[in-house]
């Protein structure tokens, strides 16, 4: 007989600790919770994680730094934000207060600046893990994504899990813009990664054919919502199999890329996500993370899974 809805046991792990359930915000989406309180109680999700935080204050780009495509959104915020002092000083202790487990990301322009970012949130009330943004451009080295490079985000995993505490689950968000994110996934592992966060924005364009010029002002951007959930499935999945053919040690996968739906959630988490997170569907609606978690339980007992981890990965069954 399958489980009543409110019977199915939704706990979810993130490396080490365990979350009340699967549910986050993304990074990005929610500031740092401040919007989104007014919606949803911040202690009902799994994890909030915040905007990446950097170690100085930034604008980001100049505007548009938004444009709406047919299935998707596309943005070029260039990580606009207040700074590692101002998020402890302020941010962080707000979060705190309202018992909110907070996933941070973080991220430098050099592999050292990750590191003392990190160092800084050992020991802080309200931290539940660190999230290395490691899909952004690296400026020691012309620019590139430090994601891009199995090396580099093996170095950078190292130098932050060197210093973190190690009852805090440190984990790497990788770009789908890679040859392979199987190798990058691999190597953040081997460096340490407690977790993976899966996957950040694919660079995408768009050009207004009436000012005949790009449509944001930092030219390209990065594309989020439904048109890149087909990406972040088979992204998710290929991470996972290599998981399970013993490729890398497992570890959680917090999935996320055009999750608006429980039905959304449960292929993330077929694919082999152990936790989801919402982004661009906060947008518009920003109470989601709590129904997609209702629509995820009615989802899971209709198909006879009495605990959210006994979907993690169902779809490989068989293929191994
Ligand atoms: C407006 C916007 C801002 C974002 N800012 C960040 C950020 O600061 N750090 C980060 O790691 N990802 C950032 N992201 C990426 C999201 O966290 C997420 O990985 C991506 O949008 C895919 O999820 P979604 O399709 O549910 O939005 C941002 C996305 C959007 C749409």
């Amino acid at each position: 007989m399958n489980p009543r809805p409110e019977d199915v046991d939704l706990t979810a792990p993130l490396g080490g600790t365990t979350l009340p359930n699967p549910l986050s915000t993304a990074a990005g989406c929610a500031g740092y919770g401040r919007e989104l309180a007014r919606f949803v109680p911040l202690d009902a999700l799994g994890t909030i994680t915040t905007r990446t935080v950097m170690a100085e204050p930034r604008a980001g780009l100049a505007t548009p730094r938004l444009a709406e495509t047919p299935a998707g959104l596309l943005n070029a915020i260039g990580l606009q934000g207040c700074g590692i002092d101002a998020f402890l000083g302020d941010e962080l202790p707000w979060l705190a207060e309202r018992g909110a487990r907070v996933l941070v990301s973080v991220a430098g322009e050099r592999l050292e600046e990750f590191a003392g970012l990190a160092e800084r949130l050992n020991g802080r009330p309200g931290v539940a893990g660190v999230e290395l943004n490691i899909s952004c451009p690296n400026t020691a080295d012309r620019g590139l994504l430090f994601a891009a490079n199995p090396a580099i985000s093996y170095d950078v995993v190292r130098a932050v899990r060197a210093v973190t505490d190690p009852a805090l689950p440190v984990y790497a968000k990788l770009s789908p813009d890679v040859a392979s994110i199987t190798d990058v996934a691999a190597a953040c592992v081997r460096a340490g990664a407690d977790g993976l966060s899966m996957i950040n924005t694919a660079l995408g364009m768009a050009i207004d054919t009436d000012t005949l010029r790009p449509a944001l002002a930092g030219t390209t951007g990065g594309l989020s919502g439904p048109a890149l959930r087909p990406i972040a499935v088979r992204c998710v999945y290929q991470v996972h199999a290599a998981m399970l053919a013993g490729r890398m040690a497992p570890v959680p996968i917090l999935g996320m890329g055009g999750v608006g739906t429980g039905r959304d959630a449960l292929e993330l988490t077929l694919a082999g996500a152990s936790g989801v997170a919402v982004g661009s569907a906060l947008f518009h609606d920003p109470a989601a993370p709590l129904r997609i978690l209702d629509e995820l339980r009615a989802l899971l007992a209709a198909r006879g899974f009495a605990k959210y981890t006994d979907a993690v990965g169902y779809a490989h069954r068989g293929n191994q």
